[in-house]
């Protein structure tokens, strides 16, 4: 798969990409590209900006200079895979959606600044407007790592282990609800014991406790 991310602040992913799942993922092939809003601005000075229409605070990112950004990377063409604006007042972004984009060859995420992009970004340059939740973040960045490291991690090979995407929260081997609680040595900490369905070796009693506690987890 390879993900292209829009930003500002290609900086901020420096972090991001040497850590090790997603070197993994970059070591198998994956591709994950920093391509630098300001790189392709057909505006002076290299301004990417502007004040809103109608007044008010803040600073807007101008839909000219998004499509500049992606005409010099995908040509004039829109891109043929899935691009995903982030934007606090997109749709919320959850595990149905991650496991969607994980299945696309090609993603491309476009970081929003200041006020955020101006709205024809949103609504003609982008397939899929998504927010990380009911909060609001300085920029798109954070929220593109969220979204980056939860599609990197369903990729073959990515975690290192291949069942432990499978059996996790919100899977389909839990029926779509939260993981079951982990437990590791020591047994008893300060008191408290392990449960002992879980030392009692009937891996089908384990099974069955483990799917309850899924279920009771969802309904809490
Ligand atoms: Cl995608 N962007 C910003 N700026 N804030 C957010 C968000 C996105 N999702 C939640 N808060």
């Amino acid at each position: 798969m390879r993900i292209d991310v829009f930003t500002l602040f290609p900086g901020w992913f420096d972090w991001f990409t040497t850590q090790r799942h997603v070197k993994n993922a970059l070591d198998l092939g994956h591709e994950l590209n920093l391509v630098d809003l300001r790189a392709a601005t057909p505006l002076k000075a290299g301004q990417v900006d502007d004040t809103p229409y109608g007044g008010g605070a803040g600073m807007v990112l101008r839909v000219d200079v998004v499509e500049a950004a992606l005409e010099a990377r995908y040509g004039e063409a829109p891109a043929p895979h899935r691009t995903v604006a982030l934007s606090p007042g997109g749709r919320q972004f959850d595990d149905a959606l991650g496991r969607e984009l994980a299945g696309e060859s090609a993603l491309t995420l476009l970081c929003g600044r200041y006020e955020g992009f101006d709205e024809r970004v949103n609504e003609h340059l982008a397939t899929d407007v998504v927010s990380i939740g009911p909060y609001v973040l300085s920029g798109g960045e954070l929220a593109a790592m969220v979204v980056a490291d939860a599609v990197i991690r369903q990729l073959p090979g990515a975690l290192g282990h291949e069942d432990s995407a499978v059996e996790e929260s919100f899977s389909e081997a839990l029926e779509g609800a939260p993981e079951y609680p982990h437990y590791t040595r020591p047994f008893e900490w300060r008191g408290h014991e392990v449960p002992d369905v879980l030392l009692s070796g009937d891996h089908a009693r384990i099974r069955q406790w483990r799917l309850e506690e899924s279920r009771r987890r969802r309904r809490s």
